[in-house]
This record gives C-alpha cells, structure tokens and sequence, in this order.
C-alpha cells in the first residue's frame, strides 16, 4: 500500500523544511527528519516508505534506502508495539546483559530477534546504546530504562501488558 504523511506528519515535516535552505543540499538534509517522521507514523521504513521520502526531498530511492540500512533507529521491519532493544555491548554484558537478554526471550517465548504472538513484545541486541555507566541499558522504543535487573525487566514487561 502506498505512503504517505497524514496531516500531523506533513505538519511536522514542514517544520523541519524551514530549517533547511531551500535548494537541493537543504532538501537532502530532510531525508533523516523525513524518516524518523514517518517512522512514528508507519512503525518502520517499508519501501514504500522509502519511495515517499525520496519523492518529498527531491533525493533518489537509493540514497534513502542507504541512510535507512546505516542508521539502527531505523526499522526495516514491523515491530511489536514494545520494542525492547537489549545492550550486550561489552559493560552491560559484563553487567548481566546478556543472561537478562536470553532469559527475558525465554520468558516472553520468542527467540531473538522475534515478536510475540499477540504483537506486544520484541525482543533484540543492539550495540552500544551510550549509557555504560548504567548498564545494563535497556532501550524501550524511544525510551532508555537502566541499571536493569531481570526482575526489573519482568516488572516493566507487566507494566506493558497491562497498558493500551
Ligand atoms: S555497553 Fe551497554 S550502554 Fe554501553
């Protein structure tokens, strides 16, 4: 199906335009803003995604789909409405990281990397999220939750099930 911004989107976009020169570099700087917008819309960069943003900053398919595939914010792929994105860098992983990472998977019955059942839960590594000095990190969608514990993993996956 095809993309394109709803009205907040299109809002939000213009707003970024205007702090861009108006000329080709200005409207190729867009495509990070552009992408992240329509994240929030649409939950991940589909390729269709990909053909709208190129077509609103004047930039090739390509180019956008090279920005998508550097930058891990961007999800190529639709996620459980909680995204749990696990540090197993080298301080959290020294930290427990990895162990919290493989059991919360156990618990949640998925393997890495996959989403629950009734689409709430996905459950990934990430690398580095800057936080070391409180690892372990864990990264709920936009959210950053540290120094975690298995049971205080537990609690905020209760937290989740339980909202709207
Ligand atoms: S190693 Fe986990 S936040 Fe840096």
């Amino acid at each position: 199906m095809a993309f394109s911004f709803n009205e907040s989107s299109m809002n939000e976009f213009h707003k970024w335009g205007k702090k861009f020169p108006e000329n080709p570099e200005g409207r190729r700087s867009l495509v990070i803003p552009a992408l992240w917008i329509s994240q929030w819309q649409n939950g991940y960069i589909s390729k269709d995604v990909v053909n709208y943003v190129a077509e609103i900053t004047g930039t090739e398919p390509l180019h956008v789909w090279g920005v998508t595939t550097f930058y891990t914010m961007f999800k190529r792929e639709k996620t459980g409405k909680f995204f749990l994105q696990f540090c197993t860098n080298i301080t959290c992983t020294l930290m427990g990281a990895d162990q919290i990472f493989v059991n919360t998977c156990k618990k949640l019955g998925i393997k890495p990397g996959e989403t629950t059942s009734d689409g709430k839960f996905t459950a990934v590594e990430v690398e580095c999220l800057g936080a070391c000095g409180s690892s372990p990190t864990l990264q709920v969608n936009d959210k950053y939750y540290t120094h975690m514990t298995e049971s205080e993993v537990e609690k905020l996956i209760a937290e989740f099930r339980g909202a709207k």
